[in-house]
């Protein structure tokens, strides 16, 4: 079925609809009214588009022996180390979120080249036979890292990079293209993990000053949005984005670090990890409010292989 096919929507409509990137009847059923409006529909055409794209793909209820099956299809993406794998329930699940946040240093960047170089092996060995998107904001990707790595897991280092498709987001606005983007080619190119290193690192930049906040945290719940419905359920993707803590003056006890974006990206990662320095090589890492594991803690080791159990 076309996007001619649905109620309203002419050669000129479905012309706009695509240059906005919403080339399938997916996209339009996971649009929110709003970005249909922001193509220039109006609000009861934008509300009768996507409630029909939704009834052709038979979006909306479902039942709960349907959520049961979509749910076994969750796969687990192994760390690298088991402990850090166990405090997760088996590894970084697919149809989810997974936030990693901490201070510079506190191994966030290592995790993501390492998850992008783990999804590729088979499924007895952790992965999820898979490619991985990596959108890079800060410019940290290094492919020499990712050679490193595989090499330690017996991979061919080429092959390994040619699996990794890298996008340098320039800006918040970017970011959303090349989140949308990874929806439309995860099929294509078999995406099992989409990386955002960092989610909140251009938000934070382009949205100073309190005046912001409300249009940062609305942006930057529309990305999630993108990432959760149009990446992590749609295709059955691992989704893992990075966020730094900024300090907080108001906490005189405890940790005086809170992550950016606050809680729009609390509520919205299904699993949030607290990664901070131990000695040497050690990371710390903690597991916070996931919607069925209890809050705790291990420790790993970020070393030239990558991430490992601690000896
Ligand atoms: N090739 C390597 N061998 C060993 N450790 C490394 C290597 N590259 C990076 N690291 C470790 O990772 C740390 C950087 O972590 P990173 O993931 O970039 O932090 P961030 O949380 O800021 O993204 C370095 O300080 C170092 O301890
Ligand atoms: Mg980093």
């Amino acid at each position: 079925m076309d996007l001619e096919d649905l109620p309203g929507v002419g050669k000129s409509i479905a012309e706009k609809l695509r240059e906005a990137g919403l080339h399938s009847l997916e996209s339009i059923a996971a649009a929110s009214i709003s970005e249909l409006k922001e193509v220039g529909i109006g609000e009861s055409s934008a509300i009768k588009i996507i409630n029909a794209a939704r009834k052709r793909l038979n979006m909306g209820f479902e039942t709960g022996l349907e959520v049961m099956k979509k749910r076994e299809k969750i796969g687990k993406l192994t760390t690298g180390s088991k402990e850090f794998d166990r405090l997760l329930g088996g590894g970084i699940e697919t149809q989810a979120i997974t936030e990693f946040f901490g201070k510079f240093g506190s191994g966030k960047t290592q995790l993501g080249h390492q998850l992008s170089v783990n999804v590729q092996l088979p499924r007895e060995r952790g992965g999820l036979e898979g490619n991985a998107v990596y959108i890079d904001t800060e410019n940290t990707f290094r492919p020499e890292r990712i050679q490193q790595m595989a090499k330690y897991l017996e991979l061919d280092p080429e092959e390994t990079l040619k699996n990794i498709y890298v996008a340098r987001a320039y800006n918040s606005d970017h970011q959303m293209l090349l989140a949308e983007k990874a929806s439309e080619i995860a099929k294509e190119y078999n995406i099992k993990l989409v990386v955002v290193d960092s989610l909140t690192a251009h938000f934070r930049a382009e949205y100073t000053g309190r005046s912001a906040l409300a249009e940062r945290q609305q942006k930057l719940n529309r990305l999630l949005h993108i990432l959760q419905r149009k990446i992590a359920d749609l295709h059955n993707i691992a989704v893992v984005v990075t966020n730094q803590v900024m300090a907080r003056p108001d906490v005189l006890f405890g940790d005086p670090t809170a992550p950016i974006g606050g809680h729009i990206v609390g509520h919205t990662a299904t699993f949030r990890v607290y990664l901070r320095k131990g000695k040497g090589d050690k990371r710390i890492a903690r597991l916070i409010d996931s919607p069925n594991l209890p809050e705790a803690e291990c420790i790993f080791e970020v070393t030239v292989d990558g991430i490992r159990d601690v000896e």
